[in-house]
């Protein structure tokens, strides 16, 4: 039986937030699918078709404060009630902040990493309230338990998703609205190499595989459960390493896998 649900996704053309609209689509749920490169849209869109469902697709930038509120209109304006709001899309920046990292993209990063996270939910969960239903899930990432030398701007992001997100699913405890977070750890996507880290250590590892990360979110949203890592070594580092070392302990842990070698 066709599920009437629908469902959108930011970040949806590649990565975490592909994966994520494909279980989705194999549940039924209509989906809008959003990111800034229209052909990358328009390509996830033929690959999801497969499953039957109605598909949208609204190419936004969501570090531009117009481009959400337009998202929003159009939403509206389209009559598309959201079931479940996804809110996935974000990059990564490494190197040296002091000497090397470039201050405008930064901001940049700031703005869709945390300020496209709180505009969105600004907009989209007031709906969910009034009709007192709805799921909502949030992809932060294990880097919001720790500080992340050679990527401490994006880790600094990362934190702030997790406590904005405890904060109003606190706020909203009383409702029938669902969140849940998900935080990965190193994932094979295009997130290492758009964050330039592709030569440093941690981006070069093993890493795990999104369809297995979304699986882990998408289980944990469906289930009603406040929180999902990426893997099991991921959850031990989140929740045993992370809560007993202090946060030097943990910086230095981590410069040790992303610190740019001399020649990058
Ligand atoms: N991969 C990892 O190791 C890892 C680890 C922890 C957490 N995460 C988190 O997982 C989430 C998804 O990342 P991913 O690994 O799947 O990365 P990805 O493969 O690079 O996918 C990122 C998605 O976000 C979209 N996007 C990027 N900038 C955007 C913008 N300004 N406005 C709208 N859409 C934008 C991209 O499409 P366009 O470029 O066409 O816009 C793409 O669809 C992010 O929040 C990331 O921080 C990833």
């Amino acid at each position: 039986m066709k599920n009437n649900k629908t469902a959108l996704v930011t970040g949806a053309s590649n990565g975490i937030g592909f994966e994520l609209a494909k279980l989705l689509a194999k549940d039924n749920y209509n989906l809008v699918l959003v990111s800034r490169g229209e052909e990358k849209l328009e390509e996830a869109k033929q690959k999801l078709s497969t499953y039957g469902v109605e598909i949208r697709t609204k190419s936004s930038d969501l570090s531009v404060y117009e481009d959400i509120e337009n998202l929003k209109n159009w939403v509206d304006q389209n009559n598309i009630d959201l079931d479940i709001l996804i809110l996935n899309a974000g990059q990564g920046y490494g190197g040296d902040f002091v000497h090397s990292t470039d201050l405008s993209r930064e901001l940049s990063l700031i703005r869709l990493n945390v300020d496209s996270y709180v505009h969105m939910s600004k907009l989209f969960l007031k709906d969910m309230v009034d009709k007192n239903e709805g799921k909502v899930l949030m992809t932060s990432s294990v880097s919001g338990t720790t500080p992340i030398p050679f990527e401490a701007v994006y880790g600094a992001t990362k934190a702030f998703v997790n406590s904005f997100f405890y904060a109003v699913r606190n706020e909203l405890k009383t409702t029938n609205i669902n969140m849940t977070l998900l935080m990965p750890g190193g994932t094979e996507t295009n997130f290492f190499k758009n964050a330039d880290m592709a030569q440093t250590k941690i981006g070069s590892m093993k890493k795990d595989k999104p369809e297995d990360v979304a699986e882990r979110g998408y289980y944990a949203l469906m289930s009603g459960h406040e929180y999902a890592y990426g893997s099991d070594d991921v959850e031990y580092e989140g929740d045993i390493l992370n809560r007993m070392q202090s946060e030097s302990q943990k910086a230095q842990r981590h410069r040790m896998i992303s610190e740019p070698s001399p020649k990058s």
